[in-house]
């Protein structure tokens, strides 16, 4: 992806409130947030729609479960001052959004989204037969391009869904970004830039209709977002220029998938609340040193003397995540070797993640304690992610034409 000068990149993305968080969520998602936060604009909401889209039946624990999430986002150190905390629900927005988008996206465009049919298998004891769960991408794609989110840090599973929001995107921006007189607009705006620059953009332009010099567009991208004194509407045409014939009104996201550690379960498999094998963040230490004083090991280690290979067993796993590579070859050696206990193995492993829970667990006591700080805080969040939310709403309204003041 090309880096834009000058503009900060917004990055957007949301969670379903799931209640308690555990490591898994730390190690794969929350410490990709941490770094976040300070090197871009940072949006990251709770998503209590989508919740609904699945436990429809039973809405009462949502907000309880939004409320648990959001402590534990803040005692990980999730900082205010730097990234925007919100809960969907409180910017509806997101739904007229997807109102308008529904309008246009194709019904097979969902129907095609394969975690659509997966899910479907997956939680059978649901009936997911419903309009929302076909629309949840959409809904997400609303979420996303109401914010002109440029890049989205999601899992694997979720990269499809940046897709759809790209294709429609594209759409909208294709079936309303399309003026009469656009070719003219943008070559006005163009010579905004003055002589030097004007002529830059269009010989880029050029290059990359001609050959699909893909470097060129990126050179071109690049000079727009240094101009400062261009409008927004000349901005969108110039973008949408380059390319083709329409302006860019809602931006394509991307999708940022950052490598991050495997975090598993106690039981080798990936930590997850459906397969009780998760540690949470907030866990009491009795607790994280029981449940890994008993997660099983290499099954050939019956006895003390008896060898084992790291590799069969799930303790070692957490060694990856968590042990330096001096503990590590300790490991390989005595595991291998039968020099050390299984005990004395996942010692290591209990002190590490004792170490990394306490301060998180301090913090989150603090917030628990002071439930209004957490509300102000998101209070906060949610009317700038509002602010934000209507300006691109209002320029939707005014490519569709339906605005009536
Ligand atoms: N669908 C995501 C999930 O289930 C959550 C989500 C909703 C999201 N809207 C989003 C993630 C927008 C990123 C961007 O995990
Ligand atoms: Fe697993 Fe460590 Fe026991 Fe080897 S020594 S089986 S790696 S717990």
């Amino acid at each position: 992806m090309s880096v834009i000068p000058n503009q900060p990149q917004r990055v957007l993305s949301g969670m379903r409130p799931t209640g308690r968080l555990h490591l898994g969520h730390y190690h794969g998602v929350l410490k990709n947030w941490l770094r976040l936060q300070h090197e871009y604009s940072c949006f990251f909401f709770v998503a209590d729609w989508h919740a609904l889209t699945t436990d429809y039946e039973n809405p009462r624990d949502i907000s309880a479960n939004t409320w648990e999430m959001l402590i534990d986002w803040l005692a990980v150190g999730i900082n205010p001052n730097a990234a925007k905390l919100f809960i969907q629900s409180q910017v509806p927005e997101h739904a007229e959004l997807h109102l308008l988008l529904s309008m246009m996206t194709p019904l097979g465009w969902l129907e095609r989204v394969p975690t659509y049919k997966d899910q479907q298998e997956k939680l059978k004891e649901k009936d997911l037969a419903t309009y929302g769960f076909l629309g949840y991408p959409l809904l997400q794609a609303a979420d996303i391009l109401i914010y002109k989110a440029t890049s989205v840090p999601v899992g694997e599973d979720q990269v499809v869904h940046i897709e759809l929001a790209r294709e429609v995107a594209r759409r909208f921006n294709h079936l309303y970004g399309r003026e009469p007189d656009f070719a003219e607009k943008a070559e006005t705006a163009a010579r905004k830039m003055g002589k030097k620059y004007g002529k830059l953009y269009s010989e880029l332009r050029r290059k990359f209709q001609e050959t699909g010099d893909h470097e060129a567009l990126e050179t071109a991208r690049a000079l727009l977002e240094g101009q400062q004194n261009l409008t927004l509407g000349d901005r969108e045409r110039l973008f949408g220029y380059l390319e083709g014939v329409s302006r860019v009104i809602l931006p394509e996201p991307h999708p940022l998938l950052t490598p991050m550690a495997k975090m598993p379960g106690l039981d080798g498999q990936k930590m997850s609340k459906s397969y009780g094998n998760t540690i949470s963040l907030r866990e009491e230490p009795e607790a994280v040193q029981q449940k890994l004083k008993t997660m099983p090991t290499d099954p050939a280690r019956v006895r003390r003397n008896d060898p084992g290979t790291p590799e069969k067993c799930p303790v070692w796993q957490f060694h990856q995540v968590y042990s330096s590579d001096d503990v590590k070859s300790w490991v390989v050696q005595g595991c291998t070797s039968a020099g050390i206990g299984c005990l004395e193995c996942k010692q290591h492993i209990i002190e590490a993640v004792l170490a990394e829970q306490a301060p998180i667990r301090e913090r989150a006591v603090e917030f628990a304690n002071d439930i209004n700080l957490v509300r102000n805080i998101v209070v906060e969040g949610c009317e700038e992610a509002r602010d934000v939310a209507r300006a691109t709403l209002s320029e939707v309204r005014h490519a569709l034409g339906l605005q009536f003041k």
